[in-house]
């Protein structure tokens, strides 16, 4: 337990100096506890898991063996990009499962949320374990836990109640029993992105706005289907698109996208077109406990809405939620 209590002694890491320090005292302790052994993470694309690998790739490089789960669930080209940084720049060991089959068809005709994000949880865990069984020499198991992390813990573990099951990799089966790797497990977020840029990761990885394990599951309201999922995924990538463009993604802290499952009358090309609405979110928030609205511009909205309507199959409306936390959380479920 006292290894995971930040001590008061502890520095701030505010500079590459600092973050340079810690890396080269992460890297020889990482290589103390492992030796030549095999070290297993989940690389989902997240902060936090990519600058675990980052970091492990440069202590051991090829005894660190990355998984990235593609659950279906991502945002436009964000599996490709994990490829594309890990493999083919900082060439790791990385298995790249596509288990959108998987998760779909076992999520097919289910609505309930928590339902949708038990499955999904369930799910990442058994093909993340049937990749696992199928290496060799594997004793340890990384991952991206960070101190607010260990703090969140602690307070469950004093019975007070989440408000959403939120998932990790934790859990896995008896079979499959690591000892574990936690590099970052002291530090705070923006420590492990001034880390990330130390090790060279891309400013866009280290600065990515927060995804919910469930990913864009938990954005396709009540059952999810294929196309509606495929409008969400085009749509999402449309407001970041336009938010990249304005300055915006730079200054607001989680700006996403929702499909409800409904439609409305709508017209186009001179007919009736049935489509859903895309439900824009965008707010501002210390700690994700409580968040407020950010004020988009109305020309922004405008030139979103126009090109959302215009070039994903399916949507025929564009609203704004500009509801705050409490009484929304930040997801719809
Ligand atoms: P809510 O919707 O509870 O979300 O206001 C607060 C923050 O948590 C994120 N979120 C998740 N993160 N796994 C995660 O890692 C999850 O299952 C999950 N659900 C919500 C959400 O995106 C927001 O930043």
């Amino acid at each position: 337990m006292e290894n995971n209590v930040r001590p008061a002694s502890m520095e701030r890491i505010t500079t590459k100096a600092l973050a340079d320090k810690f890396i080269a005292e992460q890297i020889a302790e990482v290589k103390a506890q492992v030796g030549n052994k095999k070290v297993l993470l989940a690389l989902s694309g997240g902060v936090d898991s990519s600058v675990v690998a980052a970091l492990l790739i440069k202590a051991i490089g090829k005894q660190l063996v990355c998984v990235h789960v593609n659950h279906g669930l991502m945002r436009k080209n964000e599996s490709e990009n994990v490829v594309e940084v890990f493999q083919n720049q900082l060439d790791a060991n990385l298995v790249y499962v596509d288990a959108t089959d998987r998760f779909l068809d076992l999520l097919a005709g289910v609505s309930d949320p928590e339902q949708k994000r038990k499955i999904i949880g369930k799910e990442f865990i058994n093909v993340f374990a049937d990749e696992a069984r199928k290496l060799e020499g594997v004793e340890f198991l990384a991952q991206g836990t960070i101190y607010p992390d260990i703090l969140e813990s602690i307070k469950q573990a004093e019975g007070k109640k989440a408000v959403k099951s939120h998932h990790n990799v934790g859990g896995l089966p008896e079979d499959l029993q690591f000892a574990l790797v936690e590099p970052l497990k002291l530090l705070f977020k923006d420590e492990v992105r001034v880390v990330g840029e130390a090790l060279g990761l891309p400013h866009a990885m280290v600065y990515r706005q927060p995804f919910p394990g469930p990913g864009l599951g938990v954005r396709c309201l009540g059952a999810i289907t294929r196309d509606r999922l495929t409008a969400l995924r085009e749509a999402d990538a449309i407001l970041r698109d336009e938010f990249d463009k304005c300055g915006l993604a730079e200054k607001v802290w989680q700006y996403f996208v929702i499909i409800p499952d409904v439609k409305s009358v709508g017209v186009k090309d001179d007919s009736r077109y049935e489509g859903w609405p895309a439900i824009i979110r965008a707010v501002n928030t210390m700690d994700a406990m409580t968040a407020t609205i950010e004020e988009i511009p109305y020309a922004v909205l405008h030139k979103i809405t126009q090109r959302i309507v215009t070039e994903v199959e399916g949507i025929n409306r564009v609203l704004y939620d500009l509801t705050p936390k409490p009484t929304g959380t930040i997801e719809w479920e």
